[in-house]
């Protein structure tokens, strides 16, 4: 049976993107392939790495339609072309409409670098995430993998890992090892496990068919 085709959308530097591009390269992401890059911004660095592995790459810019149904509609077309089984949100920073969720059940994963639901929802991203935590005095951090659905961050979680708050840390040293110790570890282990409940699902369908 074949891998798992997974599409991942991004917005900005990709390195969570680059993890589960290198996991796919040494192996420990085989149930799934990554076959697209979809990002809403047209210079997100991402755009770069997914060319770089020979990853089909495209901008859809939400500016250059007129709502965001239209905009999501697109995204929706381009995820049907490549035959989309499995979409992972990689630092992606549009929120997405339970019109389009629905489209994806228990099929869309998003990466948030906190422990939801602490830090999380609306306006919780990027460094805010860092900035809030912080701020709150929590000695203890980390990321989260979830299922997404209309709720932004609000889905069913499938993974998380702890990382410690250290004497010290800025929004940017704390973000940073959240991303080194906990969300470039998890997202290609999340991937892999939900490709290979995909691959599960398509053999039991394929005996009863
Ligand atoms: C990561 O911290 C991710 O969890 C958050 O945005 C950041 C994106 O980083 N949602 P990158 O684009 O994967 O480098």
């Amino acid at each position: 049976m074949s891998a798992v085709n997974i599409a991942v959308l991004v917005s900005g530097g990709g390195t969570n993107l680059q993890a589960l591009l290198d996991s796919q390269r040494v192996g420990t992401l085989k149930s799934g392939r990554i076959t697209l890059v979809v990002s809403n911004n047209a210079d997100a660095y991402a755009l770069r790495r997914a060319e770089a592995a020979g990853v089909a790459a495209k901008a859809i810019v939400r500016a250059v339609f007129p709502s965001q149904e239209a905009f999501e509609d697109a995204l929706l077309d381009a995820l049907d072309e490549a035959g989309a089984e499995l979409v992972i949100l990689a630092g992606f920073l549009s929120i997405l409409s339970r019109r389009f969720t629905e489209r994806y059940p228990r099929r869309i994963l998003n990466i948030h670098p906190s422990l939801i639901p602490s830090f999380c929802g609306k306006g919780f991203y990027g460094l805010r995430v860092h900035e809030a935590a912080l701020a709150y005095g929590v000695k203890v951090t980390g990321a989260t993998v979830h299922f997404v659905n209309e709720v932004p961050d609000g889905g069913e979680i499938l993974l998380q890992k702890a990382v410690d708050v250290l004497p010290g840390d800025t929004p940017e040293t704390l973000q940073r090892r959240v991303m080194e110790q906990a969300e470039w570890i998890l997202l290609p282990q999340a991937a892999e496990l939900v490709s290979q409940n995909i691959m599960k699902e398509k053999e039991t369908n394929d005996r009863s068919s």
